[in-house]
């Protein structure tokens, strides 16, 4: 596996590559990350992961400093799942210019709502930094995670409306054995709030099922915000959103559930598609 942290190397090797499928990541890989990489492989001649933790993402107060950086167990990792490029730039490699004069790219009305209320800003960081690895790294295909819903929408929508000659392939969340989806952001979760943290796709998978019993949408999200609370988490939103095209729904056939809770000092977020 070869390991490139400038544009220029990278273009010099791309000239050569073929087809590319990219997974961009902010690293500490874990089996989910693993299985984006798998789906890669699949998918194109060459398989690159990038692995840049992106200033322009978080907010003020967010987690940018002590995000874990594990480049060198992570290089392991990629190098025996088969990976061929792992792009890792710096930060003044991605943006030579101060973050506040970098032009940005950002995707409207799908950017504003859900997580994008409590993270002003976060998605209009995402984009720009996916839109500017598409152009460094040009690949055909690129394949996130389903666990990032809403990133996986907006991200879509960019490449619809850009024009990025780019195939966007979701993959399946994968979860810990007693449900909890698989996030680097888990570690911060102490013993305690550990065990208790599976209770949010538990609450999940009890919503999807009075939603299949046609209970009334608005009930299952004030009784929802109560367990959550009872069970110590401070709830942010459980939405239901059409998997089409994310416009709100009760059409549970086309439906995926979304929720977001604090547990703690950690965000979680969740989701899961109905039928
Ligand atoms: O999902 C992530 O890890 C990040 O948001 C991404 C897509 C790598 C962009 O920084």
């Amino acid at each position: 596996m070869d390991i490139i942290d400038s544009v220029v190397g990278f273009r010099t090797w791309r000239k050569q590559a073929g087809s590319v499928a990219l997974v961009p990541t902010m690293g500490n890989l874990h089996a989910g990350h693993l299985s984006l990489v798998e789906r890669a492989r699949e998918l194109a001649e060459q398989t690159v992961v990038s692995i840049f933790v992106n200033p322009l993402q978080f907010g003020a107060g967010e987690d940018y400093s002590v995000y874990p950086r594990t480049l060198e167990k992570d290089a392991d990792k990629l190098q025996q799942a088969g990976v061929d490029v792992l792009f890792a730039p710096s930060v003044e490699e991605v943006y030579p210019v101060p973050l506040s004069e970098a032009t940005t790219i950002h995707v409207p009305e799908l950017s504003e709502v859900l997580c994008g209320k409590s993270r002003p800003g976060h998605f209009a960081g995402m984009t720009t930094v996916v839109g500017k690895l598409f152009n460094m790294i040009q690949p055909t295909a690129a394949v996130f995670g389903q666990k990032d819903f809403q990133q996986l929408m907006i991200i879509r929508q960019m490449v619809a409306d850009l024009n990025f000659p780019v195939a966007i392939v979701g993959m399946p969340i994968m979860r810990e054995t007693d449900g909890l989806a698989m996030s680097s952001r888990n570690q911060y979760l102490n013993p305690t709030d550990r065990k208790h943290a599976p209770k949010l796709y538990q609450s999940l998978l009890s919503a999807r099922e009075r939603l299949l019993n046609g209970q009334d949408i608005a009930k299952i999200q004030s009784e929802w915000t109560q367990t959550m609370q009872n069970a110590g988490f401070s709830p942010e939103y459980l939405s239901i959103r059409s998997v089409r095209d994310f416009s709100e729904t009760t059409n549970a056939s086309e439906a995926v559930l979304l929720a977001a809770a604090r547990l703690g000092t950690t965000r979680l977020i969740d989701n899961l598609v109905v039928k």
